[in-house]
């Protein structure tokens, strides 16, 4: 039976109570804006109040793993909802982010990772890192560490902590006045430099592909020389794993390509299977081990949530590696990629198609105009064609002009096809 939604009712109601995340305001309260009302999910498709269906195509902001509505990870959240929803991680613990933080240290080679510490989105594990990272060296004798080394356009989440580290021009502006000491290069070619001079606390870096930045890619092999870089001085290295881990570079984690540990690993959206809200930092027993000694010594680390450790969250977490061990997912995604990667060729031909970019299940097509040069960035090109491929059954954000392709890992070669069909319609209607 189909619930029968009043969309009118909810859009008016929306617009006079609710402030949306990154969305102009003025824009989404106009008259002629009707609200998208997603009111249900089947596997990598969404429905709206109207009863229309789309592909979600960006897993509903990069979190969605195995599809929605999943009968492994639901019938985990209500067993666990009928044990209890939410106790204090302050203090007590709880069996489901006890399994969970095993089960993760489990995924990396033994006495590495081996440590975890739970927080609740992308922004505040990215916290949790930088904070250790300080910490750890007050503690050492090392305060002067304190600086931080970041790349050109990274994204790392929008709490100011985080934000800081961010090297994306319209974000940084507003938060200036308010920074720490964060150096930010584009490629590895200062590194060396900056890392003899003793003040650096940790480098961080997205793995393999910047997400924010449009999707795009590293060289291969810069990872690896990053992580040798840093260990030739000892300096820590946080990898952002918040849009990379759980698959969608087409293995668990994206440091697994270049055979890369860190020293802080920040894992987010991806990690209940899109289906909660849940973070966690992992880290080394060394770091660990720095902030133990005697209560008076002071070397508490003074930092959590209120929901930290969920156990519900953590129970769609231990559901959502279920899936991946049950369902084969990241030996059944690598023909997924593959067909994502021929079916990528044909946007090619298109004149303003500037460039395609893919890494495992995550692919970018930046538009340009046909010289070249980027579209004056008021006309909002990328905007307007994902507007239009949404008449057309597919759901997706771009990124300044750069639209993102990345259904979620349970999307049917069927699925990728209908999603780009979309996605090419899209385009030619907005630009030819
Ligand atoms: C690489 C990366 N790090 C951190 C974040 C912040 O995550 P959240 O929005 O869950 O705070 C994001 C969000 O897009 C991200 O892509």
């Amino acid at each position: 039976m189909r619930d029968v939604w009043n969309t009118a009712e909810l859009g008016r109601l929306d617009k006079s109570h609710v402030w949306h995340p990154f969305t102009p305001n003025q824009e989404w309260c106009s008259a002629d804006n009707e609200p998208l009302v997603l009111v249900r999910g089947e596997g990598a498709m969404l429905e709206d109040s109207h009863g229309r269906c789309y592909l979600d195509g960006n897993s509903s902001i990069w979190t969605n793993i195995h599809g929605h509505s999943h009968p492994t990870i639901k019938r985990a959240l209500r067993e666990q909802l009928d044990r209890v929803a939410h106790v204090s991680f302050l203090g007590s613990t709880n069996p489901p982010a006890i399994e969970l933080a095993a089960r993760l240290t489990a995924l990396f080679p033994p006495q590495t990772l081996s440590r975890v510490f739970f927080s609740d989105d992308g922004s505040t594990a990215v916290e949790a890192a930088m904070k250790m990272a300080i910490q750890f060296h007050q503690q050492s004798g090392a305060p002067h560490r304190s600086r931080f080394i970041a790349f050109d356009n990274a994204y790392h989440g929008d709490t100011l902590g985080a934000a800081n580290l961010g090297g994306i021009g319209t974000f940084q502006k507003r938060i200036e006045g308010h920074q720490f000491p964060v150096t930010h290069i584009s490629d590895l070619n200062p590194l060396g430099e900056l890392l003899k001079k003793g003040d650096v606390a940790a480098v961080i870096i997205e793995p393999l592909i910047q997400g924010a930045a449009g999707l795009r890619t590293w060289p291969r092999g810069l990872l690896s020389d990053l992580r040798k870089l840093c260990n030739d001085v000892d300096v820590f290295l946080i990898l952002d794993e918040v849009m990379t881990g759980f698959g969608r570079t087409g293995t668990m984690f994206a440091c697994e390509q270049e055979d890369v540990i860190p020293d802080f690993l920040c894992l987010a959206k991806g990690l209940t299977g899109g289906y909660l809200p849940l973070a966690a930092t992992l880290t080394t027993e060394r770091v660990f081990s720095a902030f133990g000694g005697p209560f008076e010594d002071q070397k508490t680390f003074y930092y959590g949530h209120s929901y930290s450790g969920n156990p519900l969250g953590c129970s769609a977490a231990l559901a959502s590696l279920d899936v991946f061990r049950e369902e084969k997912v990241l030996e059944n995604l690598q023909p997924k990629i593959a067909h994502l990667r021929d079916q990528l060729a044909r946007f090619a031909s298109h004149p303003c198609i500037h460039e395609v970019r893919q890494c495992g299940f995550i692919a970018g097509i930046e538009v340009r105009q046909p010289d070249g040069t980027p579209f004056p960035w008021q006309q909002r090109t990328g905007a307007k064609i994902c507007m239009t491929a949404r008449r057309h059954g597919l759901l997706t954000r771009p990124i300044l002009d750069t639209l993102a392709f990345m259904p979620p890992l349970c999307t049917t070669t069927a699925q990728i096809d209908e999603g780009l069909q979309a996605l090419h319609t899209a385009i030619t209607e907005t630009l030819d």
